[in-house]
């Protein structure tokens, strides 16, 4: 039993002083003082020999115990004095993945509505979302205590100043600082006092256009929007034009897209009829060339506005215009 215990002290001293790093030096603890030792089985077994051997051997136990011990903190004072880090250091792990962050699906449908009319000569006009009277409604020809007033649920903030109920103002101020030919779009936000439901939020996204210039007609209009939605959705993408009515245009119309959700069979995006109004446009209305200046005789345009977040859904099969100010990361990341 001593000698054994010797040839252990003799193998235990050799791995330890040439241990070459701190996580095999915890192996080599496991190996010759860890409760599955040798030198621990025989430690355990010590109250089995006679009591003569006991002692013997029990001595030689511990003194080993004690020898090893402190030459395992030497050998540890030397590799990390030596630059070996303490904890384990696992090279197997794998990395840690950098977060790599997105465009919210709205932004990216700015991103495609934007190349799509740059492409056919619009710049981008900006306009603020705290408008006041004047753009938001008289300019475009909505008077106070006109009915029309009523088509639009405004938040208002005083007397005079209301969050724009759509992008349509930053057309007058478009006209109010440039003369034309003027042929811009304008994104952004704008806000309703509407109950939410699946196809309608109290915060929505809109795209504004805007083209004037002498001469121009209502097919140039229609040509634009349909180019578009075909460049959108494909060349055989089911389109309806429908009479409409807007104060500031004249004659106006409303365009639908065959529902991209449920293709035309009927869903809750769009209330089941199988189409979702994108867009009201309509050739500019003489009252608003008046509000900015501009000779009625002289100049022709016309106008659109387009439901940003309706085409997103139509262009992801999202089926409830909410999920897009959620910013849930479980929605945002299926698109
Ligand atoms: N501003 C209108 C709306 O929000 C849309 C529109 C814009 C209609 C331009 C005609 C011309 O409902």
């Amino acid at each position: 039993m001593l000698g054994r215990l010797r040839e252990l002290g003799r193998d235990a001293t050799a791995a330890l002083k040439s241990a070459a790093s701190v996580v095999e030096l915890e192996s080599i603890r496991v190996k010759y003082l860890g409760r599955k030792s040798e030198l621990n089985q025989v430690s355990r077994g010590l109250k089995d020999l006679d009591p003569e051997e006991r002692r013997s051997v029990g001595r030689a136990v511990n003194e080993l115990k004690n020898e090893l011990g402190a030459l395992l903190e030497q050998s540890k004072e030397r590799l990390e004095s030596a630059g070996e880090p303490s904890s384990g250091l696992d090279l197997t792990l794998p990395g840690r993945m950098p977060w790599v962050g997105k465009k919210h699906p709205v932004t990216r449908t700015y991103e495609r509505l934007e190349s799509i009319f740059g492409g056919l000569g619009f710049d981008v006009a900006l306009g603020p979302h705290v408008e006041d009277d004047f753009h938001n409604f008289d300019a475009l020809n909505i008077p106070p205590e006109h009915p029309a007033r009523d088509g639009w649920d405004t938040f208002y903030i005083d007397d005079d100043s209301l969050l724009r109920t759509h992008t349509s103002p930053v057309q007058i101020r478009v006209m109010e600082s440039r003369t034309p030919p003027i042929r811009i779009i304008a994104p952004g936000r704008a806000y309703r006092n509407e109950t939410p439901d699946a196809s309608h939020g109290s915060e929505f996204f809109q795209l504004e256009g805007l083209y004037v210039d002498r001469g121009v007609r209502f097919g140039e209009l229609k040509g634009v929007l349909i180019r578009f939605m075909r460049e959108l959705f494909g060349t055989d993408v089911g389109l309806r034009f429908r009479a409409g009515f807007f104060p500031f245009t004249e004659p106006s119309t409303e365009v639908d897209v065959e529902c991209q959700v449920c293709h035309g069979s009927g869903c809750s995006v769009c209330s089941g009829t199988g189409w979702v109004e994108l867009l009201g446009a309509g050739m500019v209305d003489p009252r608003v060339f008046e509000a900015v200046g501009y000779d009625p005789e002289e100049f022709t345009g016309y106008a659109f506005g387009l439901g940003v977040d309706r085409i997103c859904m139509m262009m992801t099969g999202t089926d409830d215009i909410r999920l897009f100010l959620e910013n849930d990361l479980r929605f945002l990341r299926q698109i």
